[in-house]
């Protein structure tokens, strides 16, 4: 083929074909995450593909104690964009995890750490206005939650209801509660 004629063409294409589907980049967990109707799916093994932006420590009104976590998830060339233009790329996917919490005193002191996961809270950066039609999409982003039970189906109908309301207060970080992501800090 002519195109094996330049030699680094051909390293391209060979690498290309050798990188597994997903969690390399926001393209390839788009595409495995947003069906062509714009269905948002949470992926099977994003704790290993993907990289930890961060937890927030959930506390019980008025106890001193941890009763769950929150951990959040992204690409790595989402980190990337982010730090050099201090914008989501488009594409992104944002991953919340919901986990219960367990406690006791271990020898560093009384601990609390992650129990069962619950469910997961998802958001697809969108600067393209992809499903104008569909109410879980708005805002520059997809937006959906997934109880535990079930990574395929959202009981979510409606992002202005469910999701943008509580969201209002980070809106002039597009949305997103900067403040538990110390790795999105654009570099100067
Ligand atoms: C009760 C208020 C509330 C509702 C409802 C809510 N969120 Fe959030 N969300 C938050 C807060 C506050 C944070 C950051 C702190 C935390 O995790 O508690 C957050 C964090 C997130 C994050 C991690 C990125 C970030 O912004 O920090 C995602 C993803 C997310 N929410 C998606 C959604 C989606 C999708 C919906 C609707 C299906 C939704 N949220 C509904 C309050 C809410």
């Amino acid at each position: 083929m002519a195109i094996y004629k330049n030699p680094w063409l051909a390293v391209v294409a060979i690498t290309c074909v050798a990188l597994p589907a997903f969690g390399q980049s926001a393209a390839d967990t788009y595409s495995s995450v947003v069906s062509a109707d714009g269905a948002i799916h949470v992926p099977e093994h994003y704790q290993e593909e993907m990289v930890f932006i961060g937890a927030w420590g959930m506390k019980g009104s008025g106890a001193e104690k941890i009763t769950g976590f929150h951990n959040v998830y992204t690409t790595l060339d989402v980190v990337n964009h982010y730090q050099k233009t201090g914008e989501f790329l488009d594409g992104a996917v944002l991953i919340k995890e919901l986990l219960g919490a367990n406690s006791g005193r271990k020898t560093t002191g009384d601990l609390a750490w992650g129990g069962k996961i619950t469910g997961w809270f998802v958001m697809v950066k969108d600067r393209e206005d992809r499903f104008p039609d569909n109410p879980l999409w708005g805002n520059g982003w997809g937006w959906s939650y997934f109880d535990a039970s079930d990574l395929n189906n959202t009981t979510s109908t409606n992002f202005r209801s469910d999701c943008l309301g509580c969201h209002i207060p980070a809106q002039k970080d597009d949305w997103i509660f900067m403040d538990g992501y110390s790795l999105l800090k654009k570099a100067n």
